[in-house]
């Protein structure tokens, strides 16, 4: 796989980052051990989108052999503020602005490889993140997913008011999630479509979390 010139600056920066954000942000982080996750989940009534786009529809096996991580650059920052911004302006939301604490917890869970959902392990003022997930070959750049959350087949020209279901999208557009942190990692996944191809991995974090049921109608301008 090529390796571009972003992404290593991008694994520099982590380090930088790594020091500060956790303790830079008041707020308490909490890490929930896998095994409280699905309880907890479920009496929050909370649903963090389970999606994942065309390009990655089968949830691949886990390798942290490979571990080439990028965050925390500026153009992989200012890239998804923009993509997310943008679209959010077109249905009545404020902008996010780029939290660093989510951007460490999106990179870690990142690094972990698994292109799956971390499930409620992580939470932020009590509440669950609410959690987008991609996975893709070669050339999957922030725009490619981007364009996957937004335009995907069942995402925003899938959403029907009268029939509020989370998607991708929902998340991006969710009115009341002010901030936003993602992390990318290349990744050794063995399931289909990936059969043991090197892939990126993309998690954003977002807080408040969107996608709760019974909001939609205050959250989502269609
Ligand atoms: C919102 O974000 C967009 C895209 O990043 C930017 O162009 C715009 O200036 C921002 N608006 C405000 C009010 O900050
Ligand atoms: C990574 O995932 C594995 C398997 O789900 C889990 O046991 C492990 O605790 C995770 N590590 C981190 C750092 O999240
Ligand atoms: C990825 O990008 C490189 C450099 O632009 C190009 O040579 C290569 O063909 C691309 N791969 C795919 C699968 O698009």
């Amino acid at each position: 796989m090529k390796q571009y010139p972003q992404l290593i600056l991008g694994l520099l920066c982590l380090v930088i980052n790594a020091v500060a954000p956790f303790s830079a942000d008041p707020r308490q982080v909490v890490v929930v051990t896998v095994e409280t996750t699905t309880t907890t989940w479920t009496t929050t009534t909370l649903q963090v989108t389970a999606l994942s786009p065309a390009s990655s529809t089968t949830l691949a096996g886990s390798s942290p052999l490979v571990s080439e991580t990028s965050s925390g650059n500026g153009d992989f920052e200012g890239t998804f503020l923009d993509l997310h911004n943008n679209e959010r302006a077109e249905h009545g939301a404020s902008n996010l602005t780029w939290s660093n604490t989510l951007a460490m917890i999106a990179q870690s869970w990142a690094n972990n490889c698994t292109d799956t959902h971390s499930g409620g392990k992580f939470r932020l003022e009590g509440l669950p993140l609410g959690e987008n997930i991609a996975a893709g070959t070669e050339n999957y750049s922030i725009p490619d997913v981007m364009n996957d959350f937004i335009d995907g087949p069942s995402e925003k020209f899938n959403y029907n008011p009268l029939a509020p279901a989370d998607s991708h999208w929902t998340q991006i557009v969710w009115k009341a999630t002010s901030e936003l942190g993602c992390g990318v990692a290349t990744c050794l996944l063995f399931e289909p479509p990936f059969d043991g191809q090197e892939a990126l991995f993309y998690v954003c974090e977002y807080f408040p979390p969107g996608n709760i049921e019974g909001k939609f109608d205050a959250n989502v301008q269609p």
